[in-house]
């Protein structure tokens, strides 16, 4: 059997695929439709120090070779997160990555504080990219001079792993991974949802309740293996890969473009089996090979 552990910073994870953020609920959802025990980790939805109603629906919106959605990042809270959600999650022993995000910068670093100190949170993923808030999210992602400062601010504030979740909708990636790297993060994720919108032809009217959302699903795989390689071409940091990814062959060019690891979103919504049918694929993959360790095609694509 090839062997499919990969590095994430500190986190030592049996293999390269997880869920993510915002596609998987808080993890308890998905329990019943697949076996937890066999991802590489489980990745919340983003929680913020207070409760979030999010955007007035519809919220979600299929679209030619994708999806949109503008949630605006309901969730319950750390506190009810903390009590009701995360002792379900402990339960399982694969790492849990906590998606997270505030509307301010202090607001981002009390909430990375708060729960670093919950046990069973194996790394912390800072949100600096959802498109469908007015604050926060893709505000602070999109310059080098506010990754830079919350990124400090982060590392500083908790001894826990901290992951920067960031756009594609910036001018120059590599300066934006470089920023994050040379503040502690000892990981990035790429890309985030891309901003788009659709309207209604009858009504006259954007179609989402948030007026404009983020595209995920195929349609936006070709950018995001761009930004990967573009971030793992110029970072030493692990980059985590994300967008687009419907099975083991997407999963695979992200992996050979330079990821170490990859997240699953839309898919998880058409098929929830998807992510365990990707660690089977690569497997298979490697083995016909004659591969011994993924990390013989992790960057392995090489001009
Ligand atoms: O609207 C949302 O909750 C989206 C979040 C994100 O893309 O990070």
């Amino acid at each position: 059997m090839p062997n499919l552990k990969v590095k994430v910073g500190r986190l030592e994870l049996q293999n390269p695929v997880m869920p993510a953020a915002g596609t998987f609920g808080y993890g308890e959802e998905y329990a019943s439709l697949i076996d937890l025990n066999r991802l590489g980790a489980i990745v919340t939805k983003g929680i913020s120090l207070a409760p979030q109603e999010g955007n007035p629906p519809p919220r979600i919106w299929e679209t030619r070779g994708g999806m949109l959605n503008s949630i605006g990042l309901h969730n319950v809270g750390i506190e009810q997160f903390a009590q009701q959600k995360l002792p379900v999650l402990r339960r399982f022993k694969v790492p849990v990555i906590v998606n997270f995000f505030g509307f301010t910068i202090d607001e981002y670093v009390a909430a990375a504080r708060r729960l670093s100190a919950l046990e069973g949170v194996a790394a912390l993923e800072a949100n600096l990219s959802c498109p469908n808030i007015k604050a926060g999210g893709i505000h602070f992602g999109s310059t080098c001079i506010s990754v830079i400062e919350i990124t400090k601010k982060l590392v500083k504030s908790t001894n826990c792993a901290i992951i920067i979740k960031l756009s594609s909708q910036v001018s120059n990636i590599k300066e934006i991974v470089l920023a994050a790297e040379g503040e502690g993060a000892e990981a990035v994720t790429l890309i985030n949802s891309v901003p788009a919108m659709a309207i209604d032809l009858d009504r006259e009217k954007p179609v989402l309740g948030g007026v404009t959302g983020g595209l995920t699903g195929p349609a936006i795989k070709p950018i995001a293996l761009k930004a990967v390689w573009d971030a793992a071409s110029s970072v030493k940091i692990p980059v985590i890969g994300a967008g687009g990814i419907m099975d083991y062959r997407d999963a695979v060019e992200f992996l050979m473009a330079g990821a170490t690891a990859v997240q699953v979103g839309t898919a998880n919504f058409i098929k929830p089996t998807t992510m365990v049918e990707i660690i089977e694929g690569i497997d298979a993959f490697l083995e016909q090979r004659g591969l011994k360790n993924i990390r013989e095609i992790i960057g392995s694509a090489q001009l």
